[in-house]
């Protein structure tokens, strides 16, 4: 199984050829991420998906820096709940064996998402579910893959990706009077927008103790119609008392060419009034008793030049210290999670196409200047 499991931890989306001999490994003699996070009382996460060719590099620098992973894919519905009446937990389990051995916390992603990239052909096929049957689904989805982890992941994104912005996305479904819309796809328009209580709900019933997240990505701003729609349906939940436990703010960011080339004075103001509309946005959902959570960090650069330029990494490092510390300076943030931390397996190029270097480790393993930087503003908090 260790050898198996070796080989397991490669992320798969691309990857660029065989590591390189050249790559300046981590100063070994130097404390990693986690351990600087830990110094605070909080964890440092990653996203890990199943291997596509054996990369000896990977497991060494996630075990190093990072004590929580996310498995990117294997918990999606379409990988773990392949047919009706069939689950398939043979990755999941071995993600959750290796989490287990080596002392990291596993972060379930996801219970309900409706891209349809991300649901089974059985699920999405058929056109005629009825409201009750597709609750039964849910229920029986949600119960069986959180039953069988019970006591072991320790924090679960329930829902994914439920809300939008019509100005930004298509097939948003807007309340009159509301700026902010719901996802209307698969479970919306099969269950109805109570899909996410539902939901979160049958999660509780087969964990109580499992932590209960809503997953989103562009509501980092506070006050957007993305951020204010997403606070007024927690909120509610909150008021009737439904089990929710945090929030995750994914934080995909994409610099642009305009980015990169603001004059430093424009670029300073306009990370400080990003700051500052972040702290707001993260403080209000604290203050309804909820956790916050940096799920999906990566910050994208324009391909080509920028991924060398000193100024475009200062900035991209920038960006990272920025989420960094506004999550651990928030009074509940207990994770800042990565989406990849090696640009070799990073989903950006294949996703968008023109963008890379979005992470804090080249594709041969060699720091890059937001490694750096983020470890110098957590020490700066020790
Ligand atoms: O494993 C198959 C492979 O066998 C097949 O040859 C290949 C080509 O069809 O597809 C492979 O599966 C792909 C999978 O990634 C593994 O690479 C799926 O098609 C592809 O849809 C899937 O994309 C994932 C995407 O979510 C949709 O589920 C990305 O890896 C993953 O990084 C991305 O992650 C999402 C989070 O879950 C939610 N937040 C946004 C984030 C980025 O989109």
């Amino acid at each position: 199984m260790r050898n198996r499991l070796c080989l397991l931890w490669v992320l798969y989306a691309g990857c660029s050829g065989p590591p390189d001999d050249s790559s300046t490994p981590v100063d070994l003699t130097d404390e990693p991420l986690r351990e600087l996070a830990q110094s605070l009382g909080r964890r440092m996460g990653s996203v890990v998906n199943p291997l596509i060719e054996p990369d000896p590099a990977f497991e060494p620098n996630l075990l190093r820096e990072f004590d929580l992973i996310i498995p990117g894919n294997a918990f999606k519905p379409k990988n773990i709940h392949p047919h009706l009446d069939t689950f398939d937990f043979s990755l999941t389990d071995e993600m959750m064996d290796f989490a287990s051995e080596h002392g990291l916390e596993l972060h379930g992603h996801t219970l309900t998402w409706g891209k349809a990239s991300s649901l089974p052909a059985w699920l999405t096929s058929r056109t005629d579910w009825t409201r009750p049957e597709l609750i039964a689904v849910l229920e029986n989805h949600i119960a069986t893959v959180v039953g069988r982890y019970r006591g072991r992941v320790f924090a679960w994104d329930v829902v994914n990706e439920a809300f939008c912005d019509p100005a930004y996305e298509a097939n948003c479904v807007v309340t009159a009077g509301e700026d902010g819309g719901m996802d209307g796809s698969f479970w919306y328009q099969g269950i109805g927008p109570d899909f996410i209580e539902i939901a979160l709900e049958a999660a509780r019933r087969a964990d109580p103790d499992a932590m209960l997240y809503v997953n989103d990505n562009g509501w980092e701003l506070n006050g957007s119609p993305k951020a204010s729609k997403l606070y007024a349906y927690v909120s509610d939940l909150v008021t009737r008392g439904v089990p929710i436990d945090g929030v995750g703010i994914q934080m995909h960011w994409g610099m642009t060419m305009a980015d990169l080339a603001l004059p430093s004075p424009e670029w300073q103001l306009r990370l400080e009034e990003a700051a500052a509309s972040l702290r707001a946005n993260l403080q209000r959902f604290n203050d309804l008793g909820l956790d916050v959570r940096v799920t999906e960090l990566d910050v994208a650069l324009p391909d080509g030049p920028p991924c060398s330029s000193e100024q475009d990494l200062a900035r991209q490092a920038e960006v990272f210290v920025l989420a960094l510390r506004t999550c651990f300076e928030a009074r509940r943030c207990p994770s800042f999670n990565l989406w990849g931390f090696t640009d070799k397996y990073s989903w950006i190029p294949e996703a968008r196409p023109g963008y890379g270097c979005a992470t804090i480790m080249d594709s041969n393993y060699v720091p890059k200047p937001a490694y750096h930087e983020m470890k110098t503003w957590l020490r700066s908090r020790l």
